[in-house]
């Protein structure tokens, strides 16, 4: 099994430390012995030359050292402290704290070990070191300094979506060092930019704890109505994932376009970094919402005499497909063939998204639905969580109850997967009791288990005391059959 690249780190950590400090304690015991050698080796002034070399060497180790020192010291304040108080140290404070501490280090051991090196002159006193070093370091200093000031002022943090520089980088924010910010792209790509351009270049920051919108086109065609197109697109969007509850989405026109009508709407997020995929649901969720609610998309067109077909032969098209479906519905099986095509005349169909809601728990209903392709499944709440009650597969019917009853729905009908319904409203169904009383008392029977699976997972003593007769009375007496 492969180990975690952190433990493999530590573990390498670990063995350079032994390492360096074994070699340091070989040498610290030897030392003597190799000054011995190192003066019988050397010409004039054998011993000064000789102390030189051997603190160099000293100095290195304790360079070493020092700096594993350091590292696990970090490690230990901003690791482990920080973390206990649930704060996430920033890169640059890790990386000042390092450099700081094993600056102060460094010097200490090198003034033990070469007292009579005045530091402060070797570096005031010499203007081209102080030059080269500048020349040298410039960039690198500026980095440095506007990743200060970026850390200080905080314009954004680790998690927040930033759009940055002349070719509009934008990305969530996974490291700000003392070099670099550190953003990975929504094509998974890591972006490096210098803090010395970032603190030139206007950055746009949407911040993860912040309520971030986004704006989404669409058109119609001049022939739809803009007040049912809004109420339309709004709810649609309003149900999809990652749309904020918190503010409801605004739907209004941007212009009237050469093809159509053009809208906008706007929605808030909860996750921004996932807008990508909410715009794109967006879509096509009014896609779906459209197609049930008569909208048309408009697109380019030059066609200037349109012929449509009549609605009777629209209907005829795939009105055989419909009756086909009605007639092996298992309640419909006593109806005659014009009984059944009569039925099928009067259904619409609908198509609904995976996830949409066909029927909601709590709402008048006057239609029944029958699946004609897909799978829905039927919910209540219990205790504010949904509760599958039944899952119902082409050629199974639902809706019935307020559709007989005039009592509002039961439960929470959703699509499983893309689905078509037939739609039949009172009239039709009125239509097919007249002629075949019989109907009615078979239809009771099923509402009556029904209603019995629904009690059975809400526990609601009102509809256990629905029997089958009282529903019978119930459908006579709203149908007044
Ligand atoms: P209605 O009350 O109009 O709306 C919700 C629908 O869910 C309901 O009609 C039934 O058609 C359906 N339904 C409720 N309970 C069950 C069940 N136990 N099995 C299958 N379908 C059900």
């Amino acid at each position: 099994m492969a180990r975690p690249r952190s433990t493999n780190k530590l573990i390498l950590f670990l063995a350079a430390s032994a390492g360096a400090m074994l070699a340091a304690y070989v040498f610290w015991s030897f030392a003597a012995d190799v000054k011995a050698l190192l003066e019988h080796r050397m010409g004039a002034n054998p011993s000064a030359s000789a102390d030189t070399v051997i603190n160099i060497i000293k100095l290195v180790f304790i360079g070493i050292i020092g700096y594993i020192f350091v590292r696990a010291l970090n490690w230990l304040f901003f690791s482990l402290a920080f973390r206990l108080k649930r704060i996430d140290a920033p890169t640059l404070i890790r990386n000042i704290f390092t450099i700081v501490a094993f600056t102060i280090l460094f010097l200490l051991a090198f003034t033990a070990l070469f007292p009579d090196v005045k530091l402060g002159a070797l570096f005031t006193t010499s203007a081209i070191f102080g030059v080269i070093l500048g020349l040298a370091l410039q960039d690198t200093l500026g980095n440095f300094f506007a990743g200060i000031s970026l850390q200080a002022d905080r314009p954004f943090q680790v998690g927040d979506v930033i759009t940055v520089g002349a070719q509009r980088h934008t990305g969530v924010v996974e490291e700000i060092s003392w070099r670099a910010i550190k953003i990975r792209t929504f094509q998974n790509h890591v972006v490096l930019i210098a803090n010395s351009n970032a603190a030139k270049e206007p950055i746009e920051v949407c911040p993860r704890d912040n309520l971030n919108a986004r704006i989404v086109f669409f058109n119609t065609l001049y022939t739809d109505s803009p007040a049912k197109t809004i109420h339309v697109v709004r709810e649609a969007v309003r149900e999809a994932d990652n749309v904020s509850d918190k503010v409801a989405p605004i739907v209004r026109i941007r212009s009237l376009g050469d093809n159509g009508v053009d809208y906008e709407v706007k929605y808030w997020l909860v996750d921004y970094a996932k807008y990508n995929d909410t715009d794109a649901l967006i879509r096509q969720r009014i896609w779906y919402a459209f197609r049930r609610a008569g909208l048309n998309f408009a697109f380019p067109t030059r066609t200037l005499f349109v012929e449509r077909p009549s609605r009777a032969a629209q209907r005829d098209g795939d009105g055989g497909a419909i009756a086909e479906r009605l007639s092996a519905v298992d309640i419909f099986a006593p109806l005659s063939a014009d009984e059944t095509s009569m039925l099928a005349q009067a259904a619409v169909r609908h198509v609904f998204a995976q996830g949409e809601t066909v029927i909601r728990a709590g709402d008048p209903g006057s239609s029944m639905f029958v699946v004609h392709k897909g799978r829905v499944t039927v919910q209540v709440s219990e205790n504010g969580r949904p509760r599958t009650v039944a899952t119902l597969n082409e050629g199974d019917f639902f809706g019935e109850m307020a559709l007989f009853t005039g009592e509002p729905r039961t439960a929470n009908v959703l699509a499983l997967e893309e689905t078509e319904v037939l739609e039949i409203g009172h009239a039709a169904m009125k239509r097919v009791f007249d002629t075949n009383p019989d109907l009615v008392e078979s239809l009771s029977f099923i509402m009556a288990e029904r209603r019995q699976g629904l009690a059975s997972q809400t526990d609601d003593s009102a509809t256990n005391t629905h029997s089958s007769a009282g529903i019978l009375s119930a459908i006579k007496r709203f149908f007044g059959i």
